[in-house]
């Protein structure tokens, strides 16, 4: 019933375009994908594909971006990455209603604000190249939203990164990973407690940990694989699991893997490539690395493998090197400039512990022994001030932070990993591990949100209201 890995080609999403305005436009409706050949997957998509279409916008150039919801369900929007006041930030609480479905959503904390059909999100893109993701955030209910397909790339670019003799093009691949598991009818195997996304958030009780799947799907496509040319290419690596955690690696047949060089993390460019040869990512997390396949000869296959799976789930796309080609990139010995944070003396040091914990009278995940709680912050941050945040977990949890980037500065008191290098705004935090990050908000005054981004986590309250402040 599953196909055989590597016989599907990779698909590249179309790139999102303006309107004469100057407006982009997307239509989240159910569609019906072939994901696993011969059978059809009901999805929620944004313009009705998964993934949605890759939006490339410029620092410095605000983009607006009218989301009309024709599902069946409430939507909330929210740009991964993104450097947005809150008004745009997709607060999960900040519903854009069903196309002339005005029933009484609610959620199980509260209500914000509800916008019939149709909403504007204006991103101001200050900030610099990075890649980005776009995904759903309505409270209670983001685990099976973006399960069912409603996650997009957004990358950000800006002269300083287009300077650089970097691959581009056809050798610049956006990379979406995720897992699903499919029912014998071609449909997503999705264990809601509510399958219809009304009212009740979560999963039965066996996937309290988060939901895995059993195949792994580059772009929408089950181990799929891509002709490329022996020549440097850049890899844009985006774990959009809801659960499951990644060490990828990519294998040669009878020979050393080929390492990747990483150029850039959630939050762009690194001041200085570093070379791996695995990488750990956690759900949510970005490594931009380049790969030189003329290391390899023509004819090989190059395998990206997942040493943390077993089974389906250790495969993860093939490169199958074709042709030897002219190739004029490069990778610099310096990338960027990378301003270190440093605590302020006397800015707060907060900690946050994030534990299993109930919500209400059910099961779920806590940060500080609380569950998502919109109206009391756990913090209030002043604006330009760089404080330290303490992140304590029990089992694993990637933690992710609104508005701005973070630096991640010990790791259990010690010096940060090698995979932690430059601006992050998800980071891994391994069971009873103590990870210190330098946080500093800037610009925009109001109400963000910090959660577990293991999707199921999320959607069982493992999210904390954070204001900031001038
Ligand atoms: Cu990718 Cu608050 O989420
Ligand atoms: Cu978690």
């Amino acid at each position: 019933r599953l196909p055989k890995p590597f016989q599907v080609p990779l698909p590249i999403p179309p790139v999102a375009r303006q309107d004469s305005a100057g407006l982009y436009r997307v239509t989240q409706r159910v569609a019906q994908a072939e994901i696993l050949p011969g059978l059809r997957t009901e999805i929620l998509g944004y313009d009705g594909i998964f993934p949605g279409p890759t939006f490339e916008t410029r620092r410095g150039r605000p983009v607006v971006v009218r989301h009309r919801n024709e599902l069946p369900v409430p939507t909330v929007v929210h740009l991964h990455g993104g450097h947005t006041p809150h008004e745009h930030d997709g607060w999960p609480l900040d519903l854009v209603l069903p196309v002339g479905n005005t029933r009484e959503w609610r959620t199980h904390h509260g209500t914000g604000t509800r916008t019939e059909g149709e909403r504007d999100y204006r991103y101001p893109m200050a900030q610099r190249a990075a890649t980005l993701w776009y995904h759903d955030h309505r409270m209670d209910f983001t685990g099976p939203a973006v399960y069912r397909g409603l996650a997009g790339f957004h990358l950000v670019r800006d002269d300083e990164e287009d300077q650089l003799p970097l691959p581009r093009d056809d050798r610049e691949l956006p990379l979406m990973i995720c897992d699903r598991a499919f029912e014998e009818d071609g449909s997503f195997a999705y264990p809601a407690l509510d399958e219809e996304m009304r009212s009740v958030p979560g999963v039965r009780n066996d996937w309290m940990e988060g939901v895995l799947g059993d195949v792994v799907l580059v772009n929408g496509a089950p181990w799929p694989v891509h002709e490329v040319d022996a020549a440097r290419y850049r890899l844009r690596l985006l774990n959009a699991s809801n659960a499951r955690r990644y060490r990828l690696e990519l294998s040669v047949p009878g020979g050393p893997n080929l390492p990747m060089t990483q150029i850039g993390s959630d939050g762009g460019l690194l001041a200085a490539p570093v070379t791996h040869q695995s990488i750990e990512l956690a759900p949510g997390e970005r490594f931009d690395v380049v790969v030189d396949f003329s290391r390899v000869l023509v004819g090989t296959e190059v395998t990206m493998v997942n040493g943390l799976g077993s089974g389906g789930t250790a495969n993860v796309l093939r490169f199958h090197v074709v042709r030897t080609a002219r190739d004029d990139s490069r990778v610099p010995d310096r990338l960027s400039e990378i301003e270190p944070l440093t605590p302020n003396p006397g800015a707060p040091t907060r900690t946050f512990r994030f534990t299993r914990g109930p919500v209400g009278d059910h099961r779920g995940w806590t940060i500080n022994g609380t569950s998502f709680a919109p109206g009391s912050s756990l913090a209030d941050s002043k604006l330009g001030e760089v404080e330290t945040w303490r992140l304590i977990t029990d089992v694993h949890h990637p933690v992710h932070v609104h508005l701005d980037p973070f630096q991640v500065l010990r790791r259990d008191g010690r010096a940060p990993g090698k995979l932690d290098g430059g601006w992050k705004d998800t980071v891994d935090i391994r069971p009873a591990e103590v990870v210190d990050i330098a946080v500093r908000f800037t610009d925009y005054a109001g109400k963000f949100v910090m959660h577990c981004h293991n999707l199921e986590h999320e959607d069982m309250a493992m999210m904390a209201t954070i204001r900031t402040v001038t």
